[in-house]
């Protein structure tokens, strides 16, 4: 599963980076808001910064004005995913985005039929949104789940990227499920990291380790 990290501030993708575990990135209105930045240029340095695709979202809501924005977002670079919304007009924007040769991550993705007909309107990405699901008490990793059917089903070849990420079980079970992209924020891609009886156990090993008075260095 590839990892993208969901966030428009470019320190947490370069602290990420220095793992080799940063795939691509995705954005949107809030986050490039939460960042301060201005889209063109943080956009820009992002794509400077990872090889993968960066998912740069249109604001307009008619088709061609999508199309506009889109066909400006993706010069600023060749890893640039256009992020259109799961609208009619949204679907038009991503059948002549992607006819361009643009790859097109067709974002607010809420249901199994959403994300069959944006395979058919040649989404590269479809973005189901599982934390959303959640809060309303729906379940998002069905959502995953069914989709994989679906898409299995048939061959399609556009890419699952689990969004709304917002605990690391969803992460896991958006592996075990076989999405093939997972998109997080650094927070929670960081924590993946974690256990307590990990903690506990190097607390141990360096209580231990002090009282041999040895030194490896
Ligand atoms: O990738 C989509 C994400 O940014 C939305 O997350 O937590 O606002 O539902 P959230």
């Amino acid at each position: 599963m590839k990892f993208f990290a969901d966030t428009a501030v470019v320190e947490e993708i370069a602290e990420l980076n220095e793992l080799g575990i940063v795939d691509g990135v995705t954005t949107n209105p809030s986050l490039i808001l939460k960042s301060g930045r201005d889209i063109l240029e943080v956009t820009k340095e992002i794509c400077d910064l990872v090889d993968g695709p960066v998912s740069a979202e249109v604001v307009a809501t008619t088709a061609d004005e999508m199309i506009a924005e889109g066909r400006k977002l993706a010069k600023i670079a060749d890893n640039i995913a256009v992020k259109v919304p799961l609208t009619w007009d949204g679907l038009k924007a991503c059948k002549t985005l992607s006819s361009e040769g643009n790859m097109v991550n067709v974002t607010l993705c809420f249901s199994a039929n959403q994300a069959l007909i944006a395979a058919k309107a040649g989404a590269t990405f479809i973005s189901p949104f599982i934390g959303r699901l959640d809060d309303i008490n729906l379940d998002g990793l069905d959502l995953i789940a069914d989709i994989r059917t679906i898409y299995d089903n048939y061959n399609f070849k556009t890419e699952i990227l689990a969004a709304s990420i917002r605990t690391v079980n969803h992460v896991s079970e958006c592996a075990r499920i076989g999405a093939d992209v997972m998109t997080a924020p650094p927070s929670v891609i960081k924590k993946l990291a974690s256990h307590p009886l990990t903690d506990n156990g190097l607390e141990a090993f360096m209580k231990d380790w002090a009282k041999t008075g040895q030194n490896i260095l």
